[in-house]
C-alpha cells in the first residue's frame, strides 16, 4: 500500500463511547483496536498476578499502577498487526507518565480523538451498557438494544458499571486528562459525543479520511 498506516488514539470519559466508535472506526479502517481496558480485563480474567493486582485498582475506579500499563500497551503496539494495519489505541495515555512512557519509546500518534460528554449522560450510559461475550459487541439497553432474544440472554455487566463506581472513574479522567492532552495539542480534535452514534461517527471518520488524504499527499508514490 502506498498510504502509510494511520496510528490513532481515541480518549474521553468513561462511556463516552470510545469502544462503540473503535468498533466503528475497525470496521473501515482495519486498524489495530488496542484498549486498555480490555487488556486489563484480558488479565483479570486469565487470573495472572497482574490480573489480580490490576482487578484491585479498576473495582476502586483508579488507574491501574504504571509498572503494569506501560509495558503491556507498548508491548501490544510492536507486534505486527499494529505494525502493518495501524492501530487505534483506546483509554490510554491516561495520565502524564503513560504519555511521558510513549514519547520515550518513540511512539506518537497522527491523531488524537477527544470525545465529549456531559457526566449525567456518562452515568445514565454506564448502568445500562451490556457486553456480549461471544462477540465482544457493546450494548446499551435503550440506545443499542441487542438484535435478538438469543444474545439478549447472554449479555453480561462489566463488574466497574455501577453509578457510585462510574463516579469515581469520571474523578480520574478529569484528574488526568488536562495533563495528558498537553502531550498531543497540536494534533487533538474535539468530537462531540453527546449524539447519536453513528452521527459521531460520521464526524471521526471525516478527519481520518482528510488525515489519509494528508499522508499520502507526503508519501512520494512508488
Ligand atoms: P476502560 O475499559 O477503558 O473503561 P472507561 O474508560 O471507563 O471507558 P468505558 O469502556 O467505560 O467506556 P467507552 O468510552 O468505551 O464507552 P462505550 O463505547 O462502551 O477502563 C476500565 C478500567 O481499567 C479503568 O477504570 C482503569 O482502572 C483501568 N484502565 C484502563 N486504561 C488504563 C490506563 N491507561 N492506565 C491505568 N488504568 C487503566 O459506551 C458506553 C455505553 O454507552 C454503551 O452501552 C454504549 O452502547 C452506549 N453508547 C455509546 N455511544 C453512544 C451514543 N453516541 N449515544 C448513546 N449511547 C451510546
Amino acid at each position: 500500500a502506498m498510504t502509510k498506516p494511520l496510528r490513532i488514539m481515541i480518549a474521553g470519559a468513561p462511556a463516552s463511547g470510545k469502544g462503540t466508535q473503535c468498533e466503528l472506526i475497525v470496521e473501515k479502517y482495519g486498524l489495530t483496536h488496542i484498549s486498555a481496558g480490555d487488556l486489563l480485563r484480558a488479565e483479570v480474567a486469565a487470573g495472572s498476578e497482574n490480573g489480580k493486582l490490576a482487578k484491585e485498582y479498576m473495582t476502586k475506579g483508579l488507574l491501574v499502577p504504571s509498572e503494569i500499563v506501560v509495558k503491556m500497551v507498548i508491548d501490544r503496539l510492536s507486534q505486527p498487526d499494529a505494525q502493518e494495519n495501524g492501530w487505534l489505541l483506546d483509554g490510554y495515555p491516561r495520565s502524564a507518565e503513560q504519555a511521558q512512557a510513549l514519547e520515550v519509546a518513540g511512539i506518537r500518534p497522527d491523531l488524537f480523538i477527544l470525545l465529549e460528554v456531559e457526566d449525567e449522560i456518562l452515568i445514565g450510559r454506564v448502568v445500562n451498557r451490556r457486553m456480549d461475550p461471544v462477540t465482544g459487541k457493546i450494548y446499551h439497553l435503550l440506545y443499542s438494544p441487542p438484535e435478538n432474544e438469543e444474545i439478549a440472554a447472554r449479555l453480561t455487566q462489566r463488574f466497574d458499571d455501577t453509578e457510585e463506581k462510574a463516579r469515581v472513574r469520571l474523578a480520574t479522567h478529569c484528574a488526568n486528562v488536562e495533563a495528558v492532552i498537553g502531550f498531543y495539542k497540536e494534533i487533538i480534535q474535539h468530537v462531540d459525543g453527546n449524539r447519536p452514534k453513528l452521527e459521531v461517527y460520521a464526524d471521526i471518520d471525516k478527519l481520518l479520511i482528510d488525515l489519509q488524504k494528508k499522508e499520502s499527499e507526503e508519501v512520494p508514490s512508488k
